[in-house]
């Protein structure tokens, strides 16, 4: 219990890292909150502080996740402090990494108001799950690309994740073979056993989560309000 609860605990706290906030903050001395979308993300962060800081924000957010979901749970296995918990590991590192994007979106270096989860809740499932989230990251950038929301791609990837799960895993498990070549590709466990039962269902809850973080953007999609992306340079 001990063990678990120091998972969950370690995992929000590096969750909770504002990166945005302080990139902000280091960068033109504001609070990135009030500007833009006022989202404290990655995505906000491209729009007010560029590209450069906003990719930087990304990716660190992104390694928040995975380092809970592997690092967090790792570090634990390894120094006991007390019993092991004894749950699969992948139903362990789902937590850690749910508890990551909970600190993200509920940070408690700034007053619980936080970003949306993305970036988090994606390096979580790259460090469980790499191929799929392959695929799903390939839906968010085609998504990008074509919608120019940002907020749209995230919410299609998110629903992407569950979806992909369960079709590798009642049509290709149909297939044969081709499952042991993308285990080969990085997935530690087999598709063959009830783990991915787990992927599924928290890969629902994450869905849920962000739906519910991007409220505010589907408010502003359907009133034709919403930020959109341009790759075009200011002139
Ligand atoms: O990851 C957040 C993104 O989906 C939307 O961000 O700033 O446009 O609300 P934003």
């Amino acid at each position: 219990m001990l063990t678990l609860l120091a998972i969950l605990t370690v995992s929000y706290i590096i969750g909770s890292i504002p990166t945005s906030i302080m990139a902000g903050k280091m960068m033109k001395g504001i609070d990135i909150r009030n500007f833009g979308s006022g989202n404290a993300g990655g995505t906000n962060a491209f729009r007010v502080l560029g590209w450069k800081t906003g990719l930087t924000v990304t990716l660190i957010d992104i390694v928040k996740g995975v380092v809970a979901a592997v690092s967090v749970v790792a570090f634990f296995r390894h120094h006991p402090i007390g019993a092991f918990p004894d749950i699969n590991e992948v139903a362990l590192r789902l937590l850690a990494g749910m508890s990551a994007v909970i600190g993200h979106v509920f940070t408690v270096f700034a007053g619980f108001k936080g970003g949306k989860g993305v970036s988090t809740a994606a390096g979580m499932l790259i460090g469980i799950a790499p191929v799929s989230m392959l695929m799903v990251i390939g839906i968010f950038l085609l998504t990008v690309w074509f919608s120019r929301y940002v907020s749209v791609a995230s919410i299609f990837a998110a629903v992407a994740f569950p979806l992909i799960i369960a079709i590798r895993k009642y049509v290709f498990e149909l297939g044969g073979g081709l499952d042991y070549y993308i285990r080969l590709f990085g997935e530690s466990f087999s598709f063959h056993d009830s783990l991915d039962y787990h992927l599924i269902i928290f890969g629902l809850l994450v869905a849920f989560a962000i739906l519910f973080t991007h409220r505010a953007n589907i408010r502003r999609l359907i009133s034709g309000t919403e930020n959109r992306v341009t790759f075009r340079k200011h002139a």
